[in-house]
């Protein structure tokens, strides 16, 4: 695993490497296999990247007939609620930039349960990766929480230990908002060809400490099981998420 640290001098500059990133994987997957599959991440963290990257002079710089969009972890609400993810993702992006249809995979929430959307999901993940025997993404972007999950992989949830599916339903985490989930499991996120973290905010260097210089476990800090087969990890940290490391 090829890991990098940036540490960015604010919030501000950290969306702003993370669009230059975003527009970078991009031209390599275009450029090596004519699409660009990328998985955003949801909470707040990301929000201030996706407002910048719909801006005309950034939107132009990526090809979205050929970007295909996925989801790393919903709450299983209605789109249209504000704890939605995808809802964000639209409100900040996707509602603003001409991607064809058919080309947005969301995570559905109009189903019966979780469980039921997690299934469903899957089977979109299957049928467009089909013939192949993981989900190989080209850039997903993924935040951390204050305890260390990404995505919604929670500490000690039985989500952690998931080999056989590529997404999963989960009860809520500690944190807010305390709704039920659907998530990527490590076996999808670890199949990234490049992933990206947003992390920033002095509550989350705790996390960024324990799971980049401590030594804590994937159980008791999920994004330790962050380590693609051959990938790349990038972590854009802005000083306040990056206060306690020691180099
Ligand atoms: C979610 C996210 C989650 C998020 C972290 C950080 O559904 O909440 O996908 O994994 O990335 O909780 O969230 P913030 O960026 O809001 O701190």
């Amino acid at each position: 695993m090829d890991r990098n640290i940036i540490r960015c001098q604010d919030a501000d500059e950290l969306a702003n490497r993370a669009v230059q990133q975003i527009i970078t994987r991009q031209q390599e997957a275009i450029a090596a296999r004519d699409r660009f599959t990328l998985v955003l991440t949801g909470g707040s963290t990301p929000e201030k990247t996706y407002r910048l990257l719909a801006q005309p002079e950034h939107a132009t710089a990526i090809d979205w007939t050929k970007t295909i969009i996925f989801e790393g972890d919903e709450r299983f609400v209605p789109w249209d609620d504000a704890r939605s993810n995808y809802g964000m993702a639209r409100r900040s992006l996707l509602d603003t930039v001409a991607i064809p249809d058919g080309r947005v995979f969301p995570i559905p929430t109009d189903t019966e349960n979780p469980e039921e959307a997690a299934t469903a999901y899957e089977a979109t993940l299957r049928a467009f990766f089909a013939g192949e025997s993981r989900p190989r993404f080209d850039l997903i972007l993924l935040g951390l929480g204050d305890d260390g999950h990404i995505a919604s992989l929670f500490p000690h949830y039985p989500s952690l230990a998931v080999t056989d599916r590529w997404a999963v339903a989960s009860p809520p985490g500690t944190l807010p908002p305390p709704v039920d989930r659907i998530t990527l499991t490590y076996p999808a996120l670890n199949a990234g060809r490049h992933i990206l973290f947003l992390v920033a905010g002095a509550n989350k260097a705790e996390a960024v400490r324990d799971v980049l210089e401590g030594g804590a476990t994937k159980e008791n800090r999920p994004a330790v099981g962050i380590q693609p087969t051959d990938g790349t990890v990038t972590w854009l940290l802005d000083e306040a998420a990056a206060s306690l490391l020691t180099t």
